[in-house]
């Protein structure tokens, strides 16, 4: 069984012990391919660094709403050119964050950064990696007034209502942990709704650890407990789902060529 991560932030302090252990230990577990999103440009930086050390790791380059403070659009000039990286496969992490973002100033601010970075990931024909924390309706405006961008709602916490949506603008979901927590009705919803073609697995590392690790620091090693929710939630194998998103997260982030 092989399994794809597809997103997970290795370059966070909470690995700063045995960053190298856990990371060395992942394809022996059968994780052979992560994605490690930046959150602004110094993390941005960091996870393009491990990229270059780890063959089975990519990274994607952005500024996360809640990561804002003192940028400025400029910034974005620096997330241009990380993007050029041959192992750069999207622009993430972005988004609408209104839970953390209170103020309407800096919400307003926050869509401009997710509008301007949606832009950039059309420009540069690459995949966004879009987080949206209590925020879907604003998320969905601003993905729909970009047409010809590909992404993924990434911890998706999508109404049903709302991955319909999602579904008809042929973008993916990915989900985390959270799915095996006894309040995740809503997710297995929407896991139930969107066709397997356009689903994609992740820990969201070192958040979100899923049972029995609830709590803990998460890390790819746990992404098969995300695999064993989704096959049965689909009727399938856990094998069978694993494969599966992992076809998907070659496909969505064009890393066939590489794999094959
Ligand atoms: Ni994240």
């Amino acid at each position: 069984m092989r399994l794809f991560d597809s997103h997970a932030h290795y370059y966070d302090d909470a690995f700063d012990p045995d960053r190298a252990e856990v990371l060395s230990s992942l394809p022996a577990h059968g994780v052979t391919g992560v994605v490690c999103p930046g959150c602004d440009l110094e993390s941005s930086r960091q996870s393009l660094a491990l990229a270059e050390q780890y063959p089975f790791l990519y990274f994607a380059a952005g500024l996360h709403p809640e990561n804002l403070e003192g940028a400025t659009l400029a910034d974005l000039e620096e997330v241009k050119a990380l993007c050029g990286h041959p192992k750069c496969v999207a622009v993430g992490e972005i988004g609408l964050d209104y839970y953390w973002v209170k103020t309407p100033e800096d919400r307003a601010n926050s869509r401009d950064f997710f509008a301007a970075q949606l832009d950039l990931a059309r420009e540069l024909d690459l995949p966004a990696i879009v987080h949206d924390r209590d925020a879907h309706k604003d998320t969905l405006d601003i993905v729909r007034a970009h047409p010809g961008t590909r992404g993924v709602f990434h911890c998706c916490a999508l109404s049903a209502e709302d991955a319909k949506v999602v579904d008809k603008l042929g973008w993916y979901v990915s989900f985390t942990g959270n799915v095996t927590f006894k309040n995740a009705r809503r997710a297995l919803e929407v896991m139930a709704y969107m066709p397997l073609e356009r689903i994609m697995i992740e820990t969201d590392a070192p958040y979100m650890a899923p049972e029995p690790f609830r709590g803990k620091r998460n890390d790819s090693n746990y992404v098969y407990r995300v695999a064993e929710t989704l096959a049965q939630i689909k009727g399938l194998s856990t094998e069978e789902v694993a494969e599966a998103t992992y076809q998907n997260a070659l496909r969505f982030f064009d890393l066939k060529p590489l794999f094959q």
